[in-house]
């Protein structure tokens, strides 16, 4: 640990200056013209595999984003260890309310300033530097491959391909991904689930133009206001959504299991407060943790028709939009869920007016099982770095790529996740906090020696 502690010291600097060379690439997925960024920013981290001693390192171009690989063979005889990460980051909009430029990362009170600064950058940036430590210090005690895309914002379309063609250079026996959150470093917490995403797109289209809303508003049905009354009745008073076979594949944790999550300490005020919100809306019958941890939701992501623009026009608008995300726990399927969105969508709009609707991306959700020897070193490298036992946390988020890797590669993943949830990822002002950053290290390289230690027996 000392050797650790006093390499870190050493090169913090320089892996500063490192993470920022990376965060400056504005690698934007989303948007076509940071097309050419993308390879600038997977050339970057090829570059830096190679640097921090990887063998082999190698840009896959897709038909979307490029994907990096690189890895380390030290013995077949040793575990070998697959690090996913993503290079994309989510758009940096609204730039005004950023108190600096989101591009230019900028240090303030411990944390670093930036869009990617946690997610996922920073985090994947985690393993980068345990790697070149192990490497530098003859402290590298398993194989390590590295597989690290650029199309996980957008939902991750060309990996599953990429895993299904290389599945033999993908081989490994644990998968380790950082980019979730932990509660805090005073109370470390594992992510030991996420939730499954399934995302359509909806289109009501009434009259073929935009009307008079005085000479027709009464007599003609508003697209706009059908698709609001659409959308208000898919979950009712009580938070259950009303979609015909929506829950059916459901499954809901034991009693013992939930009384286990409970005990994760949650302050429901400070948890108000931080969002500045007065009230809290759960599904009738869970807790605020247990409705983003093990129950499916439906959210509108966005909405939009008619017009928007400055001062009043007076019309009812030919076309209304809704784009709309549901979050799904095990055993749902994300294109069945989307399928059922779609077929009741359709059911309920009435006569006179067109639905159009697609599902856009998705994927199902995970949990990690806890009594592995991969989740085992996982907790002793935290309680090592952090001075407690970490607390399994099912978090709502997605990563839907985690649940394909298990099927396509026959491997779990484990969820050492280094940011919090104050880090504000894909909003304004994303940070990730310094010891965040560098007990991430430490902690990741623990997790590869004790790991090795582990399966060896
Ligand atoms: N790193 C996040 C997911 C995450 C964050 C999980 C914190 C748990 C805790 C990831 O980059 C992300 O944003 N995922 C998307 C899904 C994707 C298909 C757009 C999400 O959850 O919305
Ligand atoms: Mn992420
Ligand atoms: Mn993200």
């Amino acid at each position: 640990m000392e050797q650790v502690s006093s390499y870190i010291e050493k090169n913090k600097e320089r892996f500063l200056e490192e993470l920022f060379s990376l965060i400056r690439i504005q690698s934007v997925s989303a948007s076509t013209d940071h097309k050419e960024d993308m390879v600038k920013m997977a050339e970057a981290l090829k570059g830096m595999l190679l640097k921090d001693g990887a063998d082999r390192a190698e840009v896959f171009p897709t038909k979307g984003h490029p994907i990096v690989y690189g890895e380390k063979i030290i013995d077949d005889s040793l575990p070998t260890v697959l690090v996913y990460g993503h290079y994309d980051v989510q758009p940096a909009e609204p730039l005004e309310q950023w108190k600096s430029s989101p591009f230019e990362p900028e240090i303030r009170d411990g944390k670093i300033y930036a869009r990617g600064a946690d997610d996922d950058k920073g985090q994947l940036f985690i393993h980068l530097k345990a790697f070149e430590m192990m490497v530098s210090q003859n402290l590298l005690p398993c194989n390590i491959k590295f597989m690290i895309e650029g199309e996980e914002e957008i939902g991750s379309e060309n990996i599953a391909t990429f895993c299904s063609d290389y599945r033999k250079m993908l081989s490994s026996d644990v998968i380790l991904v950082s980019d979730t959150t932990m509660i805090s470093l005073a109370t470390p917490s594992i992510t030991s689930g996420l939730r499954g995403l399934s995302y359509i797109q909806v289109e009501v289209e009434g009259p073929s133009r935009d009307l008079h809303s005085g000479l027709y508003g009464g007599a003609v049905l508003n697209p706009a206001n059908v698709l609001c009354e659409m959308i208000a009745s898919l979950k009712d008073s009580m938070g259950h959504i009303t979609i015909g076979g929506f829950y059916d594949d459901v499954v809901v944790p034991s009693d013992a299991e939930r009384q286990a999550m409970a005990l994760r300490p949650f302050n429901q005020q400070e948890y108000m407060n931080a969002l500045d919100v007065e009230a809290l809306s759960s599904e009738d019958g869970f807790t605020t943790l247990e409705s983003v941890g093990i129950r499916p939701t439906l959210d509108i992501n966005g909405i939009w028709s008619g017009y928007t623009g400055e001062g009043a026009k007076t019309i009812i608008p030919s076309k209304a939009y809704a784009k709309i995300s549901m979050r799904l726990v095990p055993d749902q399927k994300a294109e069945k869920i989307a399928d059922l969105a779609i077929a009741h969508l359709r059911k309920i709009a009435p006569q006179g007016v067109k639905i159009r609707a697609e599902y856009l991306h998705g994927g199902e959700a995970y949990v990690s099982p806890l009594d592995t020897p991969e989740y085992k070193a996982a907790e002793r490298a935290y309680e090592d770095v952090l001075g407690h036992k970490p607390i399994p946390v099912r978090s709502g988020g997605s990563i839907p790529i985690i649940s394909t890797f298990e099927r396509i590669l026959g491997v779990k993943s484990i969820l050492m996740g280094f940011g919090l949830e104050s880090d504000a990822i894909h909003s304004p002002n994303e940070n990730f906090p310094l010891d965040n950053l560098f007990g991430g290290i430490k902690t990741a390289l623990l997790y590869y020696r004790y790991y090795s230690e582990m399966k060896k027996g």
